[in-house]
Formats: C-alpha cells, structure tokens, sequence
C-alpha cells in the first residue's frame, strides 16, 4: 500500500436551469430522461477538499464543520468508489467540504458541492479529467452537477447511450444577466429531487406531455441564449418551470413544493412585468424563487422581491465560473 497522502481543494458555484431536468431516464447511473440549460452563478459556492490518506480506516466527510454520516456519506463514498476504479487508488479519503451560503436556507447545494467533489477527488487521486469527463461523473453525485462544471449558460444533453457517456453538460455562452435569489421562510421539509422525479415519471398523467414538450424548450431556451434575447428566455423560463411543476403536482399524491411565499413571489414579479421590467421567475425542488433579469433591473428586482411577506433575504447572483482547482499537492 503507497504511503502517499495526496490532497486537493476545488471550488464549485451552483447553477439553476432556465430549462428544467426533470426526471430519470436511468436512476442507477443518473441518466436525465430530458437535457437542461443553466446559468452557473457566482457568490453562491461550495469548496471542497479531499485527502486521500492510508492511514484511514473508512472515507469521512466534514460538512460544514460537522462529521456528516448516513446518506451524505454514503453519497460521497460512492463517487470516491467511481474515482479510486477510476484511478486505481485504493486508499480512503478524508472529504471537508463547505457552502459560503447557508445550507440551512435550504438552497439546492448538490450541485456546486459534487461539481466540487469530482474536481478535488480526481486531483488528489492524481487524475487529471478534461470537462466533459468531469461533468460526466459529476452527474453520478448529481444530475444538476453536471452543470456546474462550466461557467456561465450550460446545457445538459440527455443523451442517449446505456452507459451515459453522452449524458454530459457542455457551456453555451456568457452573456451578463442577472439571477437574483428570494430565499423564502424555512420550515418546509421538501420531497428530494430524485424521489420527486420518481414519483412523477410513476404516477402522473401529465410527465409524458413534460417530457414531449421539452425538446421545443430546449431548442427555444437555446436560440434565445445566442441572439442575447433576454425576453424569450425569461419566457422559456418561466413555462419550463410551470410546466415541471404541474408534471409533480400531478403526481398521486401530488408534489407541492412552493409555499404561499413562492406563489406571491411569482405575482410580484409578474407584476413588476406588468410595470415594464424585464423579469422572469424560475423555482427548482423547495420553495426559493429566483428572478432573471437585466443587470441594470436587479436593484428593482431586489427590492420588489424583498418586499414579498416570507421572503426572508435576496441574493444577487451575476453569471459564475466553473469549477476550479484552488490548490493541490500532498
Ligand atoms: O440535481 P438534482 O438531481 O437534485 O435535480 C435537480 C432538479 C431541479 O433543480 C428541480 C431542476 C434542474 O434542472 O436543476
């Protein structure tokens, strides 16, 4: 056994999708049944070591300053299984991983936190992956994760291939817009996305309309990123997210993941719409609303937001890097 201990820091940013993944065309690889688009946005990140060291007797992981066990762990250690095969490391790993958000807040963190993972894992097993390679087994952490690999607009391929070699993300664009999050009252315990995907893809009547009508959102959500349409994208948004919703809020027994807090922050932002500002909703798997909208409009938005009975804090997010090595060596 090599007495080496190799470590490595990376840091990753989350992402949010202006199209949505919803649903899994494989669980057992994490297969996404449909492809997605996101913005990777900056100030809201996880950094991430891991210290592949002999002396371990089983792999740990630090979140946030606390020993973590059960489903986070177990998570970790299958993606440390993939890259000792991988990399033929054969060592445990001592994983410390933190968000520079809340994770209380309950904001999506599986993306930026196995974005992370698959960047500092593969260092420090001395594994040098190339993007698509990265986001391909950052996917098997996460689906969304597989985005915040890259920077600024992504799109996710559903792909079609058994072994998910093509189920990988690829960046589209940047482009200066604005995502500004309203973090809403806690106290909701949310249906995790893959049980929510599950439920949906079983029993609601409306998932096969949601996955036929994603191509044309897709192509849609595409077009409006290359003619810089803020417009048309917002408008994608915003039906690609009604549209994932009413697929869960189908499901028997429906899927509710908004609070009254969500829904009047969906009013209010129409109505800013109705006012002449550029701004468009989108909302994932719990009850956080997040606006996109021009630069110049964000202090509006923010403020518009902040204003919402349960919003309990906004965050202005411009577009965000990708994942990034920040340090490595033994
Ligand atoms: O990355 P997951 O498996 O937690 O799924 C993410 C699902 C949504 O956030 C609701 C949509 C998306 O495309 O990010």
């Amino acid at each position: 056994m090599s007495l080496h201990i190799n470590r490595a820091v990376a840091e990753a940013r989350t992402n949010i999708a202006l199209v949505k993944y919803w649903g899994k065309r494989n669980e057992a690889l994490n297969l996404p049944a449909v492809g997605s688009i996101s913005l990777t946005l900056d100030g809201l990140a996880t950094r991430t070591e891991v210290r592949f060291d002999p002396s371990l007797a089983a792999d740990t992981l630090n979140l946030n300053g606390t020993p973590a066990a059960g489903k986070p762990l177990t998570r970790v250690m299958r993606l440390l299984d993939l890259v000792r095969a991988a990399s033929g490391r054969t060592g445990h790993a001592a994983v410390t991983s933190s968000n520079n958000f809340p994770t209380a807040a309950g904001l999506a963190s599986s993306a930026s936190a196995f974005a992370a993972l698959a960047l500092a894992a593969t260092r420090a097993a001395g594994l040098s992956l190339d993007g698509a390679a990265l986001s391909n087994l950052a996917r098997r952490g996460s689906g969304s994760a597989a985005r915040s690999i890259f920077g600024g607009f992504v799109e996710m391929k559903a792909g079609t291939q058994e072994d998910g070699g093509d189920s990988i993300a690829a960046p589209l664009a940047t482009w200066d817009v604005r995502m500004v999050v309203g973090i809403t009252g806690e106290g909701m315990k949310a249906t995790l996305s893959t049980d929510g995907m599950r439920h949906t893809a079983e029993t609601s009547p409306y998932y096969r309309a949601w996955v036929e009508s994603h191509p044309a959102d897709l192509a849609a959500g595409r077009a409006a990123i290359v003619h810089r349409d803020l417009q048309a994208l917002g408008e994608v948004a915003e039906r690609s997210c009604l549209s994932m919703h009413g697929s869960a809020l189908a499901a028997r027994p429906g899927i509710l993941y908004w609070s009254g807090a969500t829904v009047d922050a969906f009013h209010m932002i129409r109505a800013l719409r109705s006012d002449g500002v550029g701004v468009w909703f989108t909302n994932d798997a719990g009850p956080h609303v997040k606006a996109l909208c021009a630069p110049a409009d964000a202090p509006r938005v923010e403020k518009a937001l902040a204003s919402v009975h349960g919003v309990v804090r906004t965050i202005c997010c411009p577009p965000g890097a990708g994942a990034v090595v920040i340090e490595e060596g033994a």
